[in-house]
């Protein structure tokens, strides 16, 4: 294919050097916003008098008989195109002659690929956040589900305080919460014109950049035309938020995989969700978790290797900023099946209430509650601590828990202990006794689900 760039130079590029060059085998991809581009463009042009209706008119018809016949499979792409936009361009002249050739007044490729790229990332955000909003809707019926169930709350992983499974799954929930509001936050940078900027310093033409940007759905345009070329913020931007929300996987993914193992067993993975091995009979193994964990690691390198491409760009456009396509796109979709493989395995993961149960009973987790009951028979915090800490090391000597101590048994520490003390090293109780706001109790997990709902509603 003649390069459309062919003048200054002969066009003729070294085969490798060509291919090198290239980018249609991946941002073919973006058919349908460069389509979109060209056709409000057109719009602007005919709507200016830059080019005459009837003009514009042939090159929107032009433009949308080469999208039915790429949706279709009647116009394949051309691998020896230079990229999508070329590529559109040269069809459209072939199939509407002189026309198609006004389609590049008032633009350049710089402009372009970032409207095209722009107008991608917000349909690929939209989809993301579904996706997140899928996997918070299906973690927050789990909570639901389990959310009188107690488990051992954990610090450095050691037996901490009892908590529900329940304000523990509600955990994630508030975490995909800041992802969707950090997608949005992103969408909104993003969704800013950069068409009109054309190769960087503007144009002599008497354009209608507002025009263009409202009929693309843009809430603005941007206003320097050196930095509409050259930013690749809104890129970057996206790439942090989902490096973000797939930390959160990463982590809730870990726990997964240490809940479904034989020393823990807190939970069981549907079959669905699991694999076996070639070698061991017994083995069910967490892949899907295993992979979202892994699969973080390659976003954030997508994260890194665009930050790294653009630090050293001097201003305006570079060709370095084609290598930003592959990792965000690399991005979105390793995220969007993560979150979809997530959910599916959140809404057929089932507890394991016995077992969790007796973890919590074990490790002497109500410790605090019994300083907590000590100070409310008037002991100083530090004092009770310390006490607490010793009755801890005279039951663990005897294997026993707090609970299992005798009132004698108390006695013989402080007269201020009594009957009471019971209740205080109760696990039920001593959830429920934790009611402060974003508590574990029953009652405020069930204000943390209603508060969910109450956005899933929204
Ligand atoms: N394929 C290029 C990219 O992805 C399009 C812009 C090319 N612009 C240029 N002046 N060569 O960045």
């Amino acid at each position: 294919m003649a390069k459309l760039w062919a003048g200054r130079t002969s066009g003729v590029i070294d085969p490798a050097a060509d291919d090198f060059n290239s980018s249609l085998s991946f941002d073919k991809r973006l058919y349908r916003q460069d389509i979109a581009g060209s056709i409000a463009h057109a719009a602007m042009l005919g709507k200016t008098g830059i080019l005459t209706p009837e003009e514009a008119e042939r090159i929107t018809d032009g433009l949308m008989g080469i999208l039915a016949d790429l949706e279709s499979g009647a116009l394949g792409f051309d691998p020896a195109a230079e990229d999508i936009h070329s590529f559109v361009e040269q069809v459209l002249t072939e199939r509407i002659g002189d026309a198609g050739k006004k389609l590049h007044t008032a633009r350049s490729r710089n402009d372009q690929v970032a409207l095209d790229l722009r107008l991608y990332l917000r349909d690929e955000t939209d989809e993301i956040e579904k996706g997140v909003v899928a996997l918070a809707e299906a973690v927050t019926d789990r909570a639901e589900e389990y959310k009188a169930l107690i488990m051992p709350g954990y610090t450095h992983l050691q037996r901490a305080q009892p908590v529900t499974f329940g304000h523990h799954l509600m955990a994630y929930v508030m975490m995909l919460f800041r992802d969707l509001d950090r997608l949005s936050d992103a969408k909104r940078r993003l969704n800013v014109s950069p068409i009109g900027c054309c190769a960087l310093a503007g144009t002599t033409y008497a354009t209608d950049r507002r025009f263009e940007a409202e009929k693309l759905g843009f809430g603005g345009v941007a206003m320097n035309s050196i930095d509409g070329v050259s930013d690749r913020d809104f890129v970057l931007e996206l790439l942090a938020a989902l490096s973000i929300l797939m930390m959160h996987l990463s982590r809730f993914a870990e726990e997964i995989c240490l809940w479904s193992s034989f020393e823990f067993q807190f939970v069981a993975l549907s079959d669905a969700y699991t694999t076996g091995s070639s070698i061991m009979p017994q083995k069910k193994n967490p892949d899907m978790a295993e992979l979202a964990r892994g699969k973080t690691g390659r976003v954030y390198g997508d994260l890194i290797s665009l930050l790294v491409t653009m630090k050293g760009l001097p201003l305006a456009y570079n060709k370095d900023m084609q290598e930003d396509k592959e990792a965000v796109f690399d991005a979105c979709d390793t995220v969007r099946k993560c979150l979809e493989v997530f959910t599916g395995m959140i809404a057929s993961l089932r507890a394991n209430p016995e077992k969790m149960r007796a973890a919590a009973s074990a490790g002497f987790i109500n410790a605090t509650d019994l300083a907590d009951y000590l100070v409310g028979r008037g002991m100083p915090f530090r004092t009770a601590y310390k006490l607490s800490g010793e009755i801890v090391a005279f039951a663990a000597g005897k294997n026993k828990g707090l609970e299992d101590l005798t009132l004698d048994e108390y006695l013989s520490f402080s007269p201020l202990f009594d009957a009471g003390v019971f209740d205080a090293v109760d696990l039920d109780a001593c959830v429920t006794r934790r009611k402060s706001e974003g508590g574990t109790s029953v009652e405020s997990v069930e204000k943390q689900i209603a508060y969910a709902k109450e956005f899933f509603r929204s």
